[in-house]
This record gives structure tokens, C-alpha cells and sequence, in this order.
């Protein structure tokens, strides 16, 4: 009886001694443990074997099975220890890790951010304002009433008849006067919106709004604030010139323009050969404008200007199609 079981568990070492493979070491486990079996069998007529033997083949038998059951458990471990070391399917811990990409800013936010912060650095607050704005802050109080010629100058989005899509950032102005006493300096950076679409021109833009009122303030300072601006922005050698300009808000108005960045002035497509780009407009706030938010016009002064932050960041990056910033190319947002 004991030389039956011991057979049994000599032909399967031997057999599993043969085979690598962990279908293999699967398939032999259940030819000799599985529910048919050969040790599985054996346990199964131990009821035919004479009374005197039972106890004795059982107990061999049992521990047969457990030595079996632990051979094969082994040799499967390390089948599939040795699968894990197949270089396909490998973890090599040592090998450097696969780079998590990183987003970039947007460029619009790029230098939006730039801008704030060199005028922060002068001393401006940023402050925010809505992008649905009523006719009252878009034109009214900006001294543009209603059939003024002066609205042609921006054409409109408009939500119903009192209500717009803001055309520039200069409402913001209006709201922070009447919220704030004197002295104000902020900027505020925002997307503004305009019925207007070709090669220069999208009908979302962003604009950068500057205001600064004070006593004694002049257009000396307006200046004087743009140029430290622009020198910082881009380089202490570039020029720019004060253009006579209208804005029904200011008074006097000007337009800025810088040298162009891409032939420094020689005349360019990028400048329609004139050597300037305009960059922002700008002027000393409008008497009507203060009267409407209740400033004392005898007591301050003030001026403000407005940028458009895609016609600075086309500047700064060399970038000459203003569609580039919309199509949320990764291979052109990337590179900033
Ligand atoms: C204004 O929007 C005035 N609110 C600016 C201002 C503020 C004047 C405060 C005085 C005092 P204008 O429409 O020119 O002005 O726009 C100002 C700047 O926005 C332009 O110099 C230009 O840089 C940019 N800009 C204007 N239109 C577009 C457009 N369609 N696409 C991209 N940038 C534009
Ligand atoms: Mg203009």
C-alpha cells in the first residue's frame, strides 16, 4: 500500500522535474490532484482496502497530497517569476521614468501676466470687470451717447438693446470710479469683444486697461508711465511715438505706436511698411466721464489707456498671424 502512494508521488516529482512551463506544471497538478486525479482517486478506495490498512494509507495519502500540493505550488512560483524576467513583459525599476508632459501657459495668458506684472511693480492694483456689460458702462458713461458717430468705432455684439457684449475694457474704468474715491491706479486685464473677423482681427480679443487718477496728474506722467512700460516690456532701446488720436473718454487722446520688432523700422509686411505698429490708445480722462462717477473735475486729473494684449504678444514672440493664438495647436502653445 505505502509503495502504491510512494509511486504515485515519485513518477510526479519526476514528471514535474521534467516540465518549465507553468501550463505545463498546471496540467500535471491536475493529473495527480485534480478532482479524477491519481492521488484523488487513491484517497477516494480507501474504503476498499481491508479495515486493518485504512488508517495508515489515509494518513500516508494526506501526507502525500500536502507534499505534492507544495512541490507544485513551488515550481509554479517560479515559472512565473522567470515569466516576469521575459524582457517583454519586465519592469526594470532602474530604468529612468517616462517624462509626465507639462502644460504651458497660453501665450495670451503669457503676457497678460507680464503686463500686469510690470505695472504692478509701478504700483497699479489688477482689478477685474464683467464681459456682459450695459449700454451705460460700455458707451454712455464713457461719454459715447447713444447715435454717436463714435460707436461705428467698434462694432457691437449686442444681447438685447441695452445690453453688449463689452466692445473694450474701458467699463471696468467706470466701475472701479464708482466704487473707489481718489487716489485709483489699477490695471485690468480682460477679454473684450467686437463683429469683426479676418487675417488681424478676431471677434474676441484681449485687452489690458490702465487708469491712474490723482492730484496733478498730467499727460507728462501718461508718458512717462507708457515708456517705462514698453522699455520694460520689450527693450530700453526701443522707440515709440505719441500719435494724435480721438476717444470720446480722453481728452487729449493718443495712440501709441512702437518701432516695428521685425525690421526695426526699415518697413515690413508685418508694419504695412510704415516701421510703427499701434499698440495701445490712451489720453487724459475725459471731464464727462469723472462728472458721471461723481469726481470732483476741479480736484483730479487722471489718464487711462487700453492695450490689446494679441498685438503685444505677436510683438514679443515674432508671431505674424493672430489666428495661431485660437487654434490650440499644441505644437505652437508648446513652445512658450
Ligand atoms: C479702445 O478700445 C479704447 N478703449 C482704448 C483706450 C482706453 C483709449 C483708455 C483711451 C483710454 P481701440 O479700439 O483702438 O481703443 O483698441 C485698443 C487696442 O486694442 C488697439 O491699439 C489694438 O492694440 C487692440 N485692438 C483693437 N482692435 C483689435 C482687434 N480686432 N484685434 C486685436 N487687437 C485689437
Ligand atoms: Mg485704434
Amino acid at each position: 500500500m505505502e509503495n502504491r502512494i510512494e509511486l504515485i508521488k515519485t513518477e510526479a516529482l519526476e514528471a514535474l522535474s521534467q516540465v518549465a512551463d507553468a501550463e505545463q506544471i498546471k496540467s500535471l497538478s491536475v493529473k495527480y490532484l485534480g478532482r479524477k486525479g491519481l492521488l484523488t482517486l487513491f484517497l477516494r478506495n480507501i474504503s476498499e482496502l481491508p479495515a486493518e490498512d485504512r488508517p495508515e494509507a489515509g494518513k500516508q495519502a494526506n501526507i502525500v497530497k500536502k507534499e505534492l500540493e507544495a512541490a507544485f505550488d513551488a515550481a509554479l512560483n517560479r515559472a512565473e517569476a522567470r515569466n516576469r524576467e521575459n524582457p517583454e513583459d519586465a519592469i526594470d525599476v532602474s530604468l529612468p521614468g517616462r517624462p509626465v508632459t507639462r502644460g504651458t501657459l497660453h501665450p495670451i495668458t503669457h503676457v497678460t501676466r507680464q503686463i500686469c506684472g510690470i505695472f504692478s511693480r509701478m504700483g497699479f492694483d489688477i482689478a477685474e470687470g464683467p464681459e456682459v456689460e450695459t449700454d451705460y458702462y460700455n458707451f454712455e458713461a464713457l461719454n459715447i451717447p447713444k447715435n454717436h458717430p463714435a460707436r461705428d468705432m467698434q462694432d457691437t455684439f449686442y444681447v438685447s438693446d441695452n445690453i453688449v457684449l463689452r466692445t473694450h475694457t474701458s467699463p471696468i474704468q467706470v466701475h472701479i470710479m464708482e466704487e473707489n474715491a481718489p487716489p485709483v491706479r489699477i490695471v485690468a486685464p480682460g477679454k473684450v469683444y467686437r463683429c469683426d473677423s479676418d487675417l488681424t482681427h478676431t471677434p474676441m480679443f484681449h485687452q489690458v486697461e490702465g487708469l491712474l487718477v490723482d492730484t496733478d496728474v498730467s499727460f507728462g506722467d501718461l508718458k512717462g508711465v507708457l515708456e517705462a512700460f514698453v522699455h520694460e516690456m520689450f527693450d530700453e532701446t526701443i522707440s515709440l511715438r505719441f500719435r494724435p488720436s480721438f476717444f470720446p473718454f480722453t481728452e487729449p487722446s493718443a495712440e501709441v505706436d512702437i518701432v516695428c520688432v521685425m525690421c526695426r523700422g526699415k518697413g515690413c509686411k508685418v508694419c504695412s511698411n510704415t516701421g510703427w505698429l499701434e499698440v495701445l490708445g490712451c489720453g487724459m480722462v475725459h471731464p464727462a466721464v469723472f462728472e458721471n462717477v461723481g469726481y470732483d473735475t476741479r480736484k483730479y486729473t487722471g489718464f487711462a489707456f487700453g492695450m490689446g494684449v494679441e498685438r503685444l504678444a505677436m510683438l514679443k514672440y515674432g508671431i505674424n498671424d493672430l489666428r495661431m493664438f485660437f487654434e490650440s495647436d499644441y505644437r505652437f502653445l508648446r513652445q512658450f
